[in-house]
């Protein structure tokens, strides 16, 4: 088993809050091991131009009850072609890095797994506020995203039941529903529409009538949040509104979700990951992606986790249900 004496640790794709804790742990747990760990900025691009520092204790100080991440982030087009893989390991090799860690999502977990395709070993890290990775409960950034945005529906229903109103609550995830689901199941959403499960016209005229049904009971307020890949929360109001006559109102709530401090769950997630990372590569592995599963410490194959794609839970989408 080859010596560990340098490291490379990158953040890459969309930031996830709790990415700086992982930073500062794996950063820690390197040198207290003896090890040079490198920050290397602006995720693969960075690795491309051989953008990266030499990290002490004091550069990781003071960053983990920040949001985003210090060491920046790309979505690399270049590094997805052979030619551009190629260029990174030549840099790898002049600098003597023997192990990088990625933190990051699926995306970020291909370019890890194609640097190892080149006897570069790599460790991943699952951060990602979609919470899409398979073989992990949580990702991080997960924890902080799903607080933020049920503290904003609170927001939103205080002002919906003041005038009688319903809000469309558009959330973040291209290709994934799960904030949209756990936020609008917790938050007491009339609907939630997400894009792993399609819906129709008679979905929408169900909703209409339920949601003039609930007027004609009193209710004073609706709230349906719908995932941005699943639909525009625009359109889903324009057909509402002119089926019931219910005055709509959207709120998309962009990005202000990836940002804000992150929970303490998120750092404490993400500062086990960054240790058991460095730990991962002395201890030799390769390709392999540091998890949580039951509160346990889990490292699983890249390429596994790399292929399934976790879906959503069908059993949270039947319980919201269930309880509107
Ligand atoms: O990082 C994941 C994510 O936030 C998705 O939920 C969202 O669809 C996408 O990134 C947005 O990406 P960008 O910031 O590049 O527009």
């Amino acid at each position: 088993m080859a010596e560990i004496k340098r490291i490379g640790i990158l953040t890459s794709g969309g930031d996830s809050p709790g990415m700086n804790a992982a930073i500062r742990s794996a950063v820690r747990v390197a040198l207290k091991k003896g090890i040079e760990p490198y920050g290397i900025y602006k995720g693969f691009a960075g690795l491309l131009d051989d953008n990266m520092k030499l990290f002490n204790s004091r550069d990781v100080s003071d960053i983990m009850q920040r949001g985003g991440t210090i060491l920046e982030t790309a979505r690399c087009e270049e590094f997805k072609m052979d030619r551009g893989q190629k260029e990174a390991v030549k840099v790898v090799k002049r600098r003597g890095l023997d192990g990088i860690i990625v933190i990051g999502g699926n995306g970020s977990f291909a370019g890890a797994l194609a640097l190892s395709g080149y006897d570069i070993p790599t460790i991943g890290i699952p951060g990602t506020i979609d919470n899409d990775i398979a073989g992990t409960d949580m990702c991080i950034g997960v924890d902080t995203v799903l607080n933020t945005v049920v503290e904003a529906i609170g927001r939103i229903k205080d002002t919906a039941s003041s005038l009688e109103r319903a809000f469309i609550v558009e959330t973040m995830g291209r290709e994934s529903g799960y904030i949209a689901l756990i936020s609008g199941l917790v938050s007491g959403a009339e609907a939630i529409i997400i894009p792993e499960i399609p819906v129709d016209e008679e979905f929408y005229d169900k909703m209409a009538d339920k949601l003039l049904e609930g007027k004609k009971q009193g209710k004073k307020h609706c709230i349906i949040v719908v995932a941005e890949g699943a639909a525009s929360a625009y359109t889903v109001a324009r057909y509402l509104e002119n089926k019931t006559g219910y005055e709509m109102r959207v709120t998309v709530l962009g990005h202000l979700q990836r940002g804000g401090s992150p929970t303490a769950y998120d750092r404490l997630i993400a500062s086990r990951f960054g240790a058991d990372a460095v730990e991962a590569l002395v201890d030799g592995y390769n390709a392999h992606m540091i998890g949580i599963q039951g509160n346990k410490i889990v490292r699983l194959p890249l390429e596994k986790v790399v292929k399934n794609s976790k879906g959503v839970n069908l059993e949270l989408y039947e319980l919201a249900m269930e309880l509107i």
